[in-house]
């Protein structure tokens, strides 16, 4: 959805942008290409791979900041940065193909590797100490919450059962004790995706980081400033959709109420609501299959 979100940045060359999410640099390399002299990009990225490879990239390139670290510090670092506000923020939320790819990082059920999954291998805790050590009622509620997982409570009491007689270490292990706890199968899905994703998510307190890091990216956004949020499952989505929508209608008031107005003026205008990825770009990224962009303006 490359197109959709430059079209949804509206980006000027002169502009200050930044790309909370680097990744491997897809979007912000287009969206430097489009910048002039003196425009700005700030990218962020958690994962020191990600930034290490940013920084190496935009060497010698004054336009460039690189931070390391997480979005939801995004307000404090872009100020820190000597940047005031700014024409454009984008987070394209989730794992980067090279972290899925890399079976060492944990991320993915379809290698082995050692059960880790933080973004950040430097800081929290890996998977597979939480996993030693969360009681099987808090792996079934996290099971549930993130992945949406219908057979949480018996893969629960099966990962508590496996780590009484040995630790959990390895994704492969994992994915196999999943793969004989599950009775039913989903179509088109592994039985373990619902929980390596609920991991993650737990592991990363992703939800967490975007509900801090959306009103803070508020604060530095200028008048006419586009925010670009692409999410890739709904309970991201719902976040988002929920921000946007209160945003625009000035407060999460009650509706219907009589007499409830907006707490504050609406600081968000609605460009667009939900855009999806469409079938040429699924066959050509099937991991965008799932994808939802949403972009408004700060009024
Ligand atoms: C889907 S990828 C982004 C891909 C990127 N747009 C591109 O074009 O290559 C998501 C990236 O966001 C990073 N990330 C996830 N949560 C983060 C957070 N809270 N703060 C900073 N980076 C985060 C991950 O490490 C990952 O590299």
């Amino acid at each position: 959805m490359l197109d959709a979100v430059l079209r949804g940045l509206a980006m000027q060359p002169a502009g200050t942008y930044v790309d909370c999410t680097y990744g491997r640099g897809g979007h912000a390399s287009a969206i430097l290409e489009r910048l002039g002299d003196r425009g700005r990009l700030v990218v962020f990225d958690r994962d020191p791979e990600a930034i290490g490879a940013a920084r190496k990239r935009f060497d010698g390139d004054a336009r460039v900041g690189c931070v390391h670290g997480p979005f939801s510090r995004i307000a404090a670092e872009v100020r820190g940065l000597g940047l005031g506000s700014v024409h454009g923020i984008l987070f394209d939320l989730g794992v980067s193909s090279p972290q899925l790819d890399d079976g060492e990082r944990g991320f993915s059920f379809q290698h082995d590797g050692r059960l880790d999954m933080r973004f950040d291998p430097g800081s929290g805790i890996a998977a597979a100490d939480w996993l030693k050590r969360a009681p099987e009622r808090e792996i079934s509620d996290v099971l549930k919450r993130f992945g949406e997982e219908r057979h949480a409570r018996r893969i629960a009491r099966a990962i508590v059962r496996t780590r009484s007689e040995a630790p959990l270490t390895r994704t492969r292990q994992l994915s196999e004790l999943i793969v004989s706890a599950v009775p039913t199968r989903e179509r088109h899905k592994h039985p373990a995706t619902r929980t390596f994703q609920a991991i993650r998510i737990h592991i990363n307190a992703e939800l967490e980081e975007l509900e801090s890091a959306l009103p803070e990216a508020m604060d530095i956004l200028a008048p006419g400033g586009r925010l670009a949020v692409i999410s890739f499952h709904s309970l991201e989505d719902r976040i988002v959709k929920r921000f946007m929508r209160n945003e625009a209608r000035g407060g999460d008031y009650p509706r219907g109420l009589p007499g409830a107005g907006p707490l504050h003026p609406p600081r968000l205008k609605i460009v667009s609501k939900a855009t999806r990825p469409d079938e040429d770009e699924i066959i050509s990224n099937p991991r965008a299959r799932s994808a939802v962009l949403r972009v408004a303006e700060r009024i």
